[in-house]
């Protein structure tokens, strides 16, 4: 199985303390074709819903990973990241198989990989990665960074692939390649979301519109809250939920939850088992949030938000059961300082939490969450402000 061993990872890089991060012609020996970035996201509303074919709703976060590019013919893929590497990687395309590579190479590998299993002719690269999209904090640092590499190899092979395209390529990428069974959003909103929008996406048939979410213009602000926890339990247990809501379908004899409404969900909970019902019953109601969110955005009235971002964590706490002790703080503690609402976003076990709040009252928010983590005995959370961002793009 372990076909694609590093070769050649001792490449040393100048890592002296104070000194700068190796360039590309210092880690390859020549110019890098051009750069490409694609950035975290946070999900407003909708979440464990994408694999049950449902709605999500996320916005691109500024925080980017970028990936300075050539192409190789020779079969041999290069990669080194400036977050931390002392050395290149060097792996063999021909070798790259599904648990071959460990570690952060496996999101590159993995999407070289799928292009190439797709039959595209992705004949090996020099890959450089920076990026500020915090990782570990529920902000899809993996997605965009298998994003900036889809799109890097899209163009310098002329591939001519979408950007829905190139998504489901690296969700595909993570899925059978890494090993994670995740749902379509964080590499759609990586590749697809706009500035100023939020990418209302039914994961059913991607169809996807730009919803304006113009928060400075409502004299609003986004805090995201990164807890810095992570749980273990994160990795299994998502798969645990996901296969749960997959059962649950089957037993009904539905293609996905999808496909139920709030206005059905009686009889079926009745018919499922009792551990069952519960993830059944937040996809359906998390699924009504989006739309109701949707709703009220489309209507300029992005404050009334807040309370779907409270009920969506509730939820998720007490139904789908993901959160933790210091998401659901940070919720509270925000609430009670005066955010219009709060939720955990993305998969749970920690992570982040976004706030809802009026511009001027940001820093009291943030300085209340801080306060109740010290109270508690956690370490402080750090605190990003959110504003609607570009998705995946060419930088040069
Ligand atoms: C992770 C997955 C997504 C989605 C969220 C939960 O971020 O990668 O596909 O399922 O969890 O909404």
């Amino acid at each position: 199985m372990n076909t694609a061993r590093p070769v050649n990872t001792a490449r040393p890089v100048n890592t002296a303390p104070n000194t700068p991060p190796a360039t590309f012609e210092e880690l390859y020996g020549h110019a890098p074709e051009g750069e490409w970035a694609a950035p975290g996201r946070v999900n407003l509303i909708g979440e464990h819903t994408d694999y049950n074919l449902g709605f999500v709703l996320p916005i691109a976060l500024p925080q980017t990973v970028r990936a300075q590019a050539r192409r190789r013919t020779d079969g041999v893929l290069r990669l080194w990241s400036a977050q931390g590497d002392t050395a290149v990687t060097e792996l063999r395309v021909a070798d790259l198989a599904p648990g071959s590579v460990a570690g952060w190479a496996a999101y590159p590998a993995a999407v070289v990989w799928t292009l190439r299993e797709a039959g595209h002719p992705v004949d090996g690269a020099d890959l450089r990665f920076d990026g500020d999209v915090p990782g570990g904090a529920g902000l899809s640092s993996s997605a965009a960074l298998e994003c900036a590499v889809a799109l890097a190899c899209n163009d310098l092979y002329g591939l001519g692939l979408t950007a829905p395209e190139l998504a489901l390529l690296a969700q595909r990428a993570e899925n059978a390649f890494v090993g994670v069974p995740c749902g379509v959003m964080d590499q759609t909103a990586s590749m697809c979301c706009r500035p100023g929008a939020a990418l209302h996406l039914d994961s059913r048939d991607l169809a996807m519109r730009q919803v304006p979410f113009d928060l400075a213009g409502a004299g609003l602000a986004l805090l995201v809250l990164d807890t810095r926890v992570k749980h273990d339990l994160g990795d299994g247990a998502y798969a645990a939920l996901r296969a749960g809501c997959e059962r649950a379908a089957a037993l009904l004899g539905l293609p996905a939850l999808r496909a139920l409404g709030p206005a059905d969900l009686p009889g079926p909970l009745a018919r499922l088992p009792a551990e069952l019902r519960p993830l059944v019953r937040h996809v359906v109601t998390e699924n009504e949030r989006v739309t109701a969110a949707v709703a009220h955005l489309d209507a300029g009235d992005l404050a009334a938000l807040g309370p779907i971002l409270t009920a969506g964590h509730a939820s998720l706490r007490d139904d789908y059961r993901v959160s933790c002790p210091e998401t659901d703080l940070a919720v509270e503690a925000a609430v009670a300082a005066g955010a219009h609402g709060a939720r955990m976003t993305g998969g749970g076990f920690g992570g982040s939490v976004i706030a809802l709040v009026d511009e001027d009252a940001a820093e009291r928010v943030a300085a209340a969450v801080t306060a109740a983590f010290r109270a508690a005995g956690h370490r402080a959370p750090r605190t990003l402000t959110a504003v609607p961002a570009e998705g995946a793009r060419r930088l040069s």
